[in-house]
């Protein structure tokens, strides 16, 4: 049973990086940021809660979908599959690429207290699981890195931009994969475009440019709901790395 309940306020005209939520848990009551995730990760249940149940929260489906798809057609076969997933949180995607029977799984995330949930929610499903500054590339995440076998595949799911990954800290992740590899980033919709102060759109569309990548396909979705009801559209944009 949870030992918690949740109350998201009616939102209007507010910006997907500040809308909140009420928690009541052993009476005490909390006003918190939805992108506050290592308050969330903290209580067991509540991203699921807040995410998936009341926000209704499509990407651990569909990425799981799409990565099916790319394998598939794009001749990287699941069995063969190593994957790099970054911003992993507590792992509902890793749960859904092990239900494909990805044979080797690496979660990566900035915050230990993403780590530490994940190991509490989903004990099996990463190989390793490294905590540290994707930003860094000679930092601790690129030397633990080298330990595992090369990869193949990199994903993110909703871990690109606002305060999150940035441009520099996904390129570095980018340089691991070998070539050939694939890649599906499901990421705001704005920030694809190519004027966005993320530098998402830019970026992205210099490495197409540059035959570094190739595109494989862009699929538009509800990623969830806004606190106002109105759906969030994000894409997830598929890759082959070239190079
Ligand atoms: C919206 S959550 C997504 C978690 C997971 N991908 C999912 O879809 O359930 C964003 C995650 O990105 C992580 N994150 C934020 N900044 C990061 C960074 N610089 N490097 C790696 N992870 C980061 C956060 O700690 C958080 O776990």
């Amino acid at each position: 049973m949870k030992s918690f309940s949740i109350v998201i306020p009616d939102q209007k005209d507010i910006t997907q990086d500040q809308e909140f939520f009420i928690l009541e848990q052993n009476g005490i009551t909390q006003e918190i940021k939805i992108h506050d995730y290592d308050k969330i990760f903290s209580v067991p249940g509540l991203y699921e809660e807040l995410l998936m149940n009341k926000l209704q929260c499509n990407s651990p489906r569909v990425m799981k979908n799409v990565v099916e798809f790319i394998s598939k057609n794009y001749f990287i076969p699941i069995t063969e599959m190593s994957v790099l997933e970054i911003g992993a949180g507590n792992g509902l995607i890793g749960e859904k690429l092990r239900q494909l029977d990805v044979p080797h799984l690496v979660g990566q995330d900035i915050s230990q207290i993403a780590c530490d949930a994940a190991m509490r929610d989903q004990p099996k499903i990463y190989d390793k699981y490294i905590v540290g500054d994707l930003s860094d590339s000679n930092g601790e995440v690129f030397s633990k890195l080298k330990d595992t076998s090369s990869i193949n595949c990199l994903i993110a799911v909703g871990s690109l931009g606002f305060s999150d990954i940035s441009t520099k800290g996904f390129s570095n992740a980018l340089n691991i994969v070998e070539p050939g590899g694939l890649l599906a980033i499901s990421i705001k919709e704005e920030f694809l475009l190519s004027d966005n102060q993320t530098g998402f759109g830019k970026f992205i569309d210099s490495l197409i440019s540059e035959n570094f990548l190739e595109k494989i396909c862009e699929i538009r979705y509800v990623h969830r709901l806004a606190t106002s009801g109105k759906p969030i559209f994000y894409i997830v944009l598929c890759c082959r790395k070239l190079r």
